[in-house]
């Protein structure tokens, strides 16, 4: 019996970085709460391999690897500063280049960071409409966060850290943690028949 696999991505170009530190306290608390394992990908450090592919064609090497571990997770916190009221191109261009069978009901934690609360519908407004043309499952609480919310990098709101436990026990509702497999939804590999 495998854990199941949760990966959180950050969106940020920058380090340190807000939302890094975010999705770092959101799997944090995932993993204190559930059995699994987690990892993290930063486009700080991933973003150069990615932009050296323009398209999925001919993915290979270190790139090919980073896609395939986005569309094989069982679950995504898949989170981006806001940039120009949007996700980052680099957080955009890592799903430009992944499979888009591999999201299908696929269980999807949103969260971003910004400079105002005037942004804070970000979520709603460009990351689930990205995660619902992949017919993803993404999950109702959205976690937002601004820089007055950090000290020193680190998640220090006491709302901001209520919602993540709400958003933590929806993520892992979809998770079966006794077969390591997602509760409710065809994994990539079997929708593709690879
Ligand atoms: C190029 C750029 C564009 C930004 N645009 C916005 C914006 O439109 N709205 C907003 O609220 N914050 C904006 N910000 C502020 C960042 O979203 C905010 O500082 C965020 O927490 C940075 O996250 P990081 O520390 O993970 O890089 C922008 C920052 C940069 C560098």
């Amino acid at each position: 019996m495998r854990q199941p696999v949760v990966l959180g991505i950050s969106g940020s170009v920058s380090r340190p970085s807000r939302t890094a530190a975010l999705v770092r306290h959101i799997l944090e608390r995932i993993e204190k709460r559930g059995a699994v394992q987690s990892h993290v990908i930063e486009l700080a450090d991933a973003a150069p391999v990615l932009f050296a592919e323009l398209t999925p064609a001919n993915l290979g090497g270190a790139a090919k690897a980073i896609v395939e571990a986005v569309e094989d997770a069982d679950l995504l916190v898949a989170a981006t500063p806001v940039y120009r009221g949007a996700y980052t191109g680099a957080f955009k261009h890592l799903f430009d280049l992944v499979d888009h069978q591999a999201f299908v009901g696929k269980p999807v934690v949103l969260a971003a960071t910004g400079g105002t609360h005037l942004h804070g519908l970000v979520t709603e407004h460009e990351l689930r409409p990205l995660f619902g043309f992949l017919n993803a499952l993404t999950l109702p609480t959205t976690i937002y966060a601004v820089e007055a919310d950090f000290a020193n990098y680190r998640l220090v709101d006491a709302n901001v850290r209520a919602r993540i436990e709400r958003v933590v026990s929806e993520a892992l509702d979809q998770l079966d943690l006794g077969t390591g497999l997602p509760s409710g939804a065809p994994v990539k590999r079997m929708v593709i028949g690879v």
